[in-house]
C-alpha cells in the first residue's frame, strides 16, 4: 500500500513531538511519510532533516498531502487552514480543542461535502482514549453524565496543594516544568476545560456544540486551607467540568468542586486527566492517563492517523447531529450541597446573623465548624450545606456581603460522583 504523506502546520513542543515518533524507526508508524511541515521559524529542540520546510503554513495546503496536522492551536487562523485543506480534498487532524468548540460544526459539515474527514481524538485528553472511544465504542450505551478533570496544569496545581504548596509556589513550579503554558489563563480559569466538555457533551448526548455561555470558574480562588478544611471531611478539591442530561436540558459548567476522598477520580494527581462516563448498559465507566505532553498527544494524532489509513471501507467517527440544537441549562437553577467559607468578626450575634440569613433563603446546614482564630482577629467559619438551588446561595451572600461583620466569603460546590 502506499504511503499516506502527512503535511506539519505548526512547530512548536507537539508538532516536533509527533515529528520524533513518526521518524524513530518504529515499524507501528510506517504507513506514513512526512512529506512537508510549515514553520514560520526553526525550533532549536529538532531537526527535520530533509522533510521540505514551507515558512508560510498555508502553502503546505497547496503541497502533495493527503492529511494536514494542524498544531498551530488558537481559533481563526487554525480555522482559516484547516477549512483550506478540506476544501482541497485533504483530511485533517488537530489537536486544537479551541477551534474544535468554536467551529467544529462548520468544519464537520467542510469536510462532509468534500468527502473527507477531520479527526480531533487528542484535543480531549491528549492520547488518553477519549473522542473516538465516545463516538464509536460508547454507542450502544445512553450516557446519562460525563464529569472529566480536562486540564492537566489545574489539576498538578490542586494536587501538589493538596500536599500542602502555594497556588502561586506550585504555577510557578509547573511553568518552570513546561506543564503550563508561559501564559496559562485559560487552563486555571476553567476555559481550556469547558472546550472540552463541550466537545465531550455534544458527542455524548448527539447535539450540536453548545455556545460558551455556560458556567465557567477556575482555581484561582482556592486556597491551601480549603484542603485542610475539606480534608476534615473526607473530601479533596479538584476542578471538574461536568455535562448531564437532567429534566428539560443539559447541564452544562466548568468549577472547581469538592469530590468524595476515595472517589476514583480523586485519587488522580499531577498533570493526569480522568473522566467518569455514567452509562445504561456499562454503568460507570472510567478512563484516565495522561492528559498532556508530547509523547500522549503524538499517540492521539498518530491513532487519528491510524483511523484515516483505514477510512476507506469505514468512517473513523460518528458525529453528532449538529441539528439537534443543545438547550443548556440555567445555573442559576441547578441544585449543589456547598462547602462555605466566611471570615467572621469575633462577636456575639454573628452566628444568629449567619443562620437567619440562610434560613431566610431555604438553605440549611448538614455541619458548621468555628475554627480557630485567625491572626488578624477573625474567625473562620465553615458550613457544609444541604442541597441549596444555585440563585438562593448567590442571594445569601451577597446580603451576607452586606454585613460589617462578614469580612470575606467563598463557596466551592461539592459533586457526588
Ligand atoms: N502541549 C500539549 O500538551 C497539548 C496537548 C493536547 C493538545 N494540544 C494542542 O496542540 C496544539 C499545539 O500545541 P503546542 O503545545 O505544540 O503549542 P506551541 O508549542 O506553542 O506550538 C505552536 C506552533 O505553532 C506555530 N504557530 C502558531 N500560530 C501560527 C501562525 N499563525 N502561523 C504559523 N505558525 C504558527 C508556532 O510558531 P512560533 O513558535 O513561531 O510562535 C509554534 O511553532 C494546540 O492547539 C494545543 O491546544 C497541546
Amino acid at each position: 500500500m502506499a504511503k499516506l504523506k502527512i503535511g506539519i502546520c505548526g512547530w512548536g513542543n507537539v508538532a516536533t513531538g509527533l515529528y520524533e515518533q513518526l521518524t524513530n524507526g518504529n515499524e507501528l508508524y510506517s504507513d506514513w511519510e512526512i512529506s512537508c511541515i510549515g514553520a514560520r521559524r526553526d525550533n532549536p529542540r529538532c531537526n527535520p532533516g530533509s522533510v521540505k520546510i514551507l515558512r508560510d503554513i498555508f502553502d503546505v495546503v497547496k503541497e502533495d498531502v493527503d492529511i494536514l496536522i494542524e498544531l498551530i492551536g488558537g481559533v481563526e487562523t487554525a480555522r482559516d487552514l484547516i477549512s483550506e485543506a478540506l476544501n482541497s480534498g485533504k483530511h485533517v487532524v488537530t489537536a486544537n480543542k479551541a477551534v474544535i468548540f468554536e467551529h467544529g460544526e462548520e468544519l464537520i459539515k467542510l469536510a462532509r461535502k468534500n468527502n473527507v474527514r477531520l479527526l480531533f481524538e487528542s484535543a480531549v485528553c491528549a492520547g488518553t482514549p477519549t473522542i473516538k472511544m465516545l463516538s464509536n465504542d460508547l454507542s450502544a450505551n445512553k450516557i446519562s453524565k460525563v464529569a472529566g478533570m480536562l486540564n492537566g496544569t489545574t489539576n498538578f496545581i490542586l494536587s501538589n496543594m493538596q500536599e500542602g504548596a502555594s497556588y502561586a509556589d506550585v504555577l510557578k513550579e509547573a511553568q518552570d516544568n513546561g506543564y503550563a503554558e508561559p501564559d496559562p489563563t485559560l487552563d486555571v480559569n476553567g476555559t481550556d476545560a469547558a472546550h472540552k466538555i463541550g466537545i465531550l457533551s455534544a458527542l455524548a448526548f448527539n447535539t450540536g456544540l453548545p455556545s460558551p455561555e455556560f458556567y465557567i470558574e477556575g482555581i484561582e480562588e482556592i486556597k491551601s486551607q480549603d484542603f485542610i478544611y475539606a480534608e476534615d471531611f473526607n473530601f479533596t478539591i479538584k476542578h471538574l467540568a461536568v455535562a448531564k442530561l437532567s429534566t428539560g436540558g443539559i447541564e452544562l459548567r466548568s468549577h472547581p468542586v469538592m469530590l468524595d476522598i476515595n472517589s476514583s477520580l480523586a485519587g488522580l494527581k499531577g498533570v493526569r486527566n480522568g473522566i467518569q462516563f455514567d452509562t445504561d448498559l456499562l454503568g460507570a465507566f472510567h478512563v484516565a492517563g495522561s492528559g498532556a505532553g508530547r509523547e500522549s498527544t503524538a499517540s492521539g494524532l498518530i491513532s487519528d492517523l491510524h483511523a484515516l489509513s483505514k477510512s476507506n471501507e469505514v468512517s473513523p467517527m460518528n458525529y453528532p447531529d449538529f441539528s439537534n440544537k443543545p438547550n443548556i441549562l440555567n445555573f442559576n437553577d441547578l441544585t449543589f450541597k456547598f462547602y462555605v467559607y466566611l471570615e467572621v468578626k469575633d462577636e456575639p450575634g454573628v452566628l444568629a446573623l449567619i443562620s437567619k440569613t440562610f434560613a431566610d433563603h431555604n438553605i440549611s446546614f448538614d455541619k458548621v465548624i468555628q475554627k480557630d482564630q485567625l491572626q488578624n482577629g477573625s474567625v473562620p467559619l465553615v458550613i457544609f450545606t444541604d442541597p441549596t438551588i444555585e440563585s438562593e446561595m448567590q442571594i445569601a451572600l451577597e446580603g451576607l456581603a452586606d454585613h460589617p461583620e462578614v469580612l470575606n466569603s467563598k463557596i466551592i460546590r461539592i459533586e457526588d460522583l
